[in-house]
């Protein structure tokens, strides 16, 4: 399939975009929310992927074993902004669904969220993680990614993240600002990957409680089994093996899966920098990071 050329990052709102994620924008802005849907939430890269089969799981693992076979997980878990004229726009295929609730993924800043998210005083699930293992997997993400524009070399795309001009915006900017909507807006679970690494039981029970839901012993086993990292990475509707835009081949979507990867990527002097940028960008911000388990 011949695939178009890598898009240009842009302003939008404030925002870097490329027009993949902006072409459906009114669509984008009116869509009706339900008040059952659950957003799943993220800077890319953070384990939106790995939340959204949780809950897929939790959901409709036992109800709809069907789906764990035949339906990729993009069109279980719609990605809201989305829109790759490949597949239907990420709106359509929400709109589309029969299921109840809707599980729907963004990875739009707090501020660019349709309204009806709030109106309707959804669920939200937001998946936080830590800044240099985020960019580590971003800049992996985007060499095999043809949606978003080259990611150059290292050096200049840690600078690039560093000023805030990647595929939806300042990582920065994303985390503390979804962090302050919780303050306001109850109904959002704020969960960081370093914790799912550390102890995913743990975090699969918090999540069931935020979700109000009260799987068996044996279910919950199920679905960690099912969200293992190996097991995912083998599971061709988890790892975007069958959407043409990503090349799995140059780099895999379930690549390492680790808390500290950038070890292997950061020099001493990258780190240094960014520490030191780090702590100006993130001063006015209570949200707490880890870079190591
Ligand atoms: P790495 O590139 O560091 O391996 P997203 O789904 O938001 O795009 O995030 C993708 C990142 O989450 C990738 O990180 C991927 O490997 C990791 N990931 C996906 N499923 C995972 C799992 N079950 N356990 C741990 N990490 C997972």
């Amino acid at each position: 399939m011949e695939l178009p050329p890598r898009p240009k990052l842009f302003d939008f709102h404030g925002v870097s975009m490329t027009h993949y994620f902006t072409d459906n924008w009114e669509n984008i802005q009116n869509f009706q929310a339900r008040p059952d849907d659950i957003l799943i939430a993220t800077y890319p890269k953070a384990g939106t992927t790995w939340v959204s089969y949780i809950l897929d799981l939790l959901y409709f693992g036992q109800t709809a074993p069907e789906r764990q076979t035949s339906l990729p997980i993009y069109e279980r878990v719609p990605f809201l902004e989305s829109d790759f004229h490949i597949i239907p726009p990420g709106t359509e295929l929400a709109d589309k669904l029969s299921t109840s609730p809707r599980l729907i993924k963004t990875h739009l800043p707090v501020q660019l969220v349709p309204k009806s998210f709030w109106e309707q005083n959804c669920r939200i699930v937001y998946v936080a993680r830590n800044a240099k293992d985020n960019a580590v997997s971003y800049f992996h993400f985007d060499r095999m990614n043809q949606a978003h524009p080259e990611p150059g070399d290292w050096n200049n795309f840690l600078q690039r993240f560093m000023d805030g001009k990647m595929v939806f915006g300042s990582w920065y900017d994303h985390v503390t600002g979804w962090w302050e909507r919780k303050q306001t807006h109850s109904k959002l679970h704020y969960v960081f990957y370093e914790d799912m690494v550390e102890d995913t039981r743990r975090e699969l029970d918090r999540l069931c409680s935020f979700l109000g839901l009260s799987p068996s012993a044996e279910e919950k086993e199920r679905v960690r089994g099912g969200v293992q990292f190996d097991t995912m990475k083998k599971n061709s509707m988890a790892n975007y093996s069958t959407l043409p835009i990503m090349d799995i081949k140059i780099s895999p979507f379930m690549r390492k899966g680790k808390v500290g990867d950038w070890k292997n990527h950061f020099t001493v002097a990258q780190s240094e920098q960014f520490d030191g940028d780090y702590k100006k960008k993130m001063k006015n911000t209570t949200v707490q990071f880890r870079t190591v388990v």
